[in-house]
């Protein structure tokens, strides 16, 4: 299969091809969304809340992304994009150097194709503008932006007065003005979306946007409903469709071994595959 690019994307977007992404943070789940055909797969900083348990996404650390990065890239080694979030705190300063080494160590040692800055300020793009000239692709990603949950006072919707979705369309038109080969659209009204979408060259890849967007993204432990159990309260989010209870699944497995190891039905004879010869059986007795 070929490889997915930037290109190939802006190809879809021409074509009127929906862009698919969905985020992956291991092996297995890296596999899982390769062997689907997903186009992007993204390493989140959702990492530190869906796999880490933290509350944000503020504590994970560029180490800790490029840790998980390398299991991805090892699970999805060919055919999807591979776009790595850049954490909190390794790109927003004024010298804009520290950005750049930043991206370079997600691309030489996680080995990510692309990655993904929140916030579309000047000043943002300006950092953008120097990681693309220094030869790393850029996804962009405005409206709802957990990074900036200090600053916002909770996870809620964007651009959802005149005033402020007219600066979220100027936002994205400076990160693609700037060279971001894609925007993520999160959490904001779906004619928004679709307005931004339609004064871009560049994809749009929305969650929580509407389906006027040039693709999709959902956090694979929402859509696949990782933590859904017969007696406990999953949080998903409102835009989120689940499409499978994969928490049920491994509650049942966890629960039918535990059973079974108790009652001496597990392993028997069906998994205790080691013997002896019946001569080094006599010798040992
Ligand atoms: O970290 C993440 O999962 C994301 C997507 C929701 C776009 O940034
Ligand atoms: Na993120």
């Amino acid at each position: 299969p070929k490889k997915i690019t930037t290109l190939s994307m802006a190809a879809k977007k021409r074509r009127g091809e929906k862009i698919t992404m969905v985020t992956a943070y291991d092996f297995p789940s890296a596999v899982h969304v390769d062997r689907a055909g997903v186009d992007v797969l993204l390493v989140g900083d959702s990492c530190a809340m869906v796999e880490l348990g933290f509350e944000t996404t503020q504590p994970i650390t560029l180490d800790q992304m490029i840790h998980h990065c390398q299991a991805v890239k090892r699970g999805a080694p060919n055919r999807p994009l591979l776009v790595g979030d850049m954490p909190f705190g390794s790109y927003e300063y004024k010298d804009v150097d520290i950005a750049l080494k930043n991206a370079y160590r997600m691309v030489k040692e996680g080995g990510m194709d692309a990655v993904k800055f929140e916030g579309g300020s000047e000043a943002r793009a300006n950092t953008v503008k120097h990681v693309v000239e220094g030869g790393v692709a850029v996804l962009g990603h405005v409206g709802l932006t957990p990074q900036a949950i200090s600053v916002l006072g909770g996870f809620r919707a964007q651009g959802r007065t005149a005033a402020n979705a007219r600066s979220l369309l100027d936002d994205a038109l400076r990160l693609q003005d700037a060279g971001a080969f894609a925007v993520v659209l999160e959490c904001v009204p779906a004619n928004v979306a679709t307005a931004i979408t339609e004064a871009l060259e560049v994809p749009t890849i929305g969650i929580g946007a509407g389906g006027g967007t040039s693709g999709q993204v959902l956090v694979f432990h929402d859509l696949l409903g990782m933590l859904s159990h017969p007696h406990h309260e999953e949080f998903v989010p409102r835009f989120c469709k689940q499409y499978a209870r994969v928490g049920m699944e491994i509650t049942n497995g966890l629960a039918q071994f535990k059973e079974e190891v108790e009652s001496g039905a597990f392993p028997g004879n069906d998994y205790s595959p080691y013997k002896m010869s019946k001569r080094e059986e006599e010798m040992f007795n």
